[in-house]
């Protein structure tokens, strides 16, 4: 990892007004860095902020008040350079797996003849050659989050942001695509922040996890996981990290309790 910086997030707010008109303060004082080439997590509970976090720093939503730099520059609308990889998938059910790989580039207007070398070498190194003919709603959750990622690495993107991307997966694929992620950034050594609930994924994938708390969302903890790679969960290492953080959400969970009791 270097030192150079790649996101600074500074002292960001997130003001939602909802239908009401009645204004949800989503996130409060926020401030974080990620060095280039760096994995971190945002980890929390539902509702504390972590899809508005990652949304503000991809550009899809405006700041109410703070700043955001990547490379120094303020985070203006989505850019190429900078993917972001949603729950859904959000891939396009009328194209092919091939098709759906090829979109970034095709929108860049690189040749077909380029686009189908470059969707080979990414449909390979996510398993789904045999696939490049079939449509989404032929493959399985796993599979079709696949292609969202080889989508996303097909435009080679400096930063990678990725929301719950494994949630809807059964524990086995999500354990696979879980080392198939660690493997493809050790390759390409891109930034990645990526957003999970669950505190085990977390200690698998990160460099460092932010644990957030809600109400409003803010960063709560930074956790540093400087264990090598590939983890091995049974490790005593990696059951040291993961019982302290569970002991972070259980002091989360009782001050919340003696708030409301
Ligand atoms: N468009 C919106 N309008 C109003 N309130 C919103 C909007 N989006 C999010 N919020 C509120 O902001 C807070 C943070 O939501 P966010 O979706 O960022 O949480 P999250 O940590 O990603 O939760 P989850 O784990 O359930 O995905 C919540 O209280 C939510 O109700
Ligand atoms: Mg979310």
């Amino acid at each position: 990892m270097s030192t150079r910086k790649k996101i600074k997030v500074e002292d960001v707010t997130k003001v939602f007004t909802n239908n009401k008109g009645e204004q949800q303060q989503a996130l409060a004082g926020v401030d974080l860095t990620v060095f280039d080439t760096e994995f971190i997590c945002l980890l929390g509970a539902s509702g504390c902020g972590k899809t508005t976090l990652l949304n503000l720093m991809a550009g899809f939503e405006s700041i109410s008040s703070g700043t955001i730099y990547i490379d120094d520059k303020p985070v203006g609308s989505p850019q190429p350079q900078y993917q972001t990889i949603f729950q859904n998938y959000g891939l396009f059910p009328w194209r092919t797996v091939e098709e759906n790989i090829e979109y970034g580039l095709e929108v860049q207007g690189v040749s077909l003849a380029e686009r189908r070398k470059i969707a080979a070498n990414y449909m390979e190194m996510v398993g789904l050659e045999k696939f490049r003919h079939s449509h989404p709603h032929q493959l399985s959750g796993g599979m079709q989050q696949r292609v969202a990622i080889a989508r996303a690495l097909a435009v080679e993107p400096e930063v990678l942001f990725m929301d719950e991307p494994f949630g809807a997966l059964d524990a086995l694929t999500r354990f696979r695509m879980q080392e198939e992620i660690t493997r493809i950034w050790q390759e390409n050594k891109q930034t990645i922040v990526f957003v999970t609930h669950d505190i085990d994924e977390a200690v698998f994938l990160a460099d460092r996890i932010f644990i957030m708390s809600p109400y409003p969302g803010r960063i709560k903890t930074v956790v540093p996981v400087p264990i090598g790679r590939p983890r091995d969960r049974t490790d005593y290492d990696f059951i040291k990290i993961r019982d302290r953080i569970y002991g972070e959400f259980k002091l989360t969970v009782k001050k919340e309790l003696d708030y409301y009791i």
